[in-house]
């Protein structure tokens, strides 16, 4: 699946505008090795889903998104057959008069008339290459769906009644993403790899800010990451993930800003914090102390 080693794999993420630590690039090289789905779990905005695509990218090969919800269930994210299509096909069969029902039954349930989604599309066995599937934010789905999912992972297998078993030939590579508003269940997390991905070290967050934003100012982008890590140290109810970082800078950006002092913060705020309760918490704690302390650790590390 990947020939190359971890840093080769960090270089081609890297290619693909994904910044993988050390961490991270070994749980996914061994994801690959070993053919075991990697679980990602992490605050919002810390790029989980952001790496299926880029695994995808350097794999070159498809990439299947199962969004997961509560209720999500077989004939969403496995099959379903057209309804529509199949009575319209009985319409056109009994108006040719050629109906006899054994061929009427095969005719209905063949593969033309079954809608593939996502589980089913990854495991298809047409496929001549593992696409990766992402089964992003498994903890809003049901313990109904995870059980099926565990059985699924299992195999690679899926039976449909009418048409019999469908079996990978080259099964996905799987990567799992959860928020922890509930925990995996034990069963489900014993078969897969398991990464947390944290919110990255200053060093880090600049070198995504350069990766996805190469025409922002670095300086500006030092400041915003300084002035986010303060935020992140507060007890806001939405912390900014690195999404916001990217948003700030680009804000900034389009604001032609070249220096991030308190008012501009204040003015541009609603790119960072999302509720009402945490604007308020900033400006009573007071903008300018938390914009001279960002200033303080950026001119520490220079
Ligand atoms: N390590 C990284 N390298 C490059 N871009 C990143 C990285 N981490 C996050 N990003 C960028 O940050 C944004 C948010 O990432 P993503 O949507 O993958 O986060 P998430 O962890 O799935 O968040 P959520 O839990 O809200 O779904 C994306 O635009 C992504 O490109
Ligand atoms: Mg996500």
């Amino acid at each position: 699946m990947f020939a190359g080693s971890i840093s080769d794999l960090q270089q081609r993420l890297a290619a693909q505008l994904y910044v993988a630590d050390r961490g991270l690039a070994v749980s996914l090289f061994l994801a690959m090795r070993l053919r075991r789905p990697l679980l990602l779990e992490g605050e919002a905005g810390v790029g989980k889903t952001a790496l299926a695509g880029a695994v995808a990218a350097v794999l070159g090969t498809d990439l299947i998104r199962l969004q997961c919800y509560d209720g999500l269930d077989v004939s969403h994210a496995v099959y379903e057959w057209d309804y529509a299509r199949q009575l319209l096909e009985l319409r056109i069969l009994e108006a040719a008069d050629a109906l006899d029902r054994d061929t009427a039954r095969r005719e209905l349930y063949s593969e033309a008339f079954l809608i593939k989604r996502p589980l089913l599309q990854a495991i298809d066995p047409q496929r001549n290459r593992p696409a990766v599937l992402l089964i992003d934010e498994i903890d809003r789905a049901d313990d109904e769906f995870e059980g099926y999912l565990l059985e699924l992972l299992a195999e690679f297998q899926i039976t449909i009644p009418e048409l019999g078993t469908v079996r990978a030939v080259e099964p996905p590579l799987v990567v799992l993403t959860s928020n922890r508003t509930r925990e995996v269940h034990d069963a489900l997390k014993r078969r897969c790899l398991y990464q947390w991905i944290d919110y990255p070290a200053l060093e880090r967050e600049l070198a995504i800010v350069a990766a996805r934003l190469p025409h922002a100012s670095v300086r500006l982008a030092a400041q915003v990451a300084a002035v986010v890590r303060e935020l992140r140290g507060m007890e806001l109810y939405k912390v900014p993930g690195v999404s916001e970082t990217l948003d700030w800078v680009a804000a900034l950006a389009a604001l032609e800003t070249e220096a991030l002092d308190a008012d501009t913060v204040d003015e541009t705020l609603g790119v960072v914090l999302k509720t009402k309760e945490d604007l308020e918490l900033l400006r009573a704690r007071g903008i300018a102390g938390v914009v001279a302390r960002a200033q303080e650790s950026t001119n520490a590390r220079t």
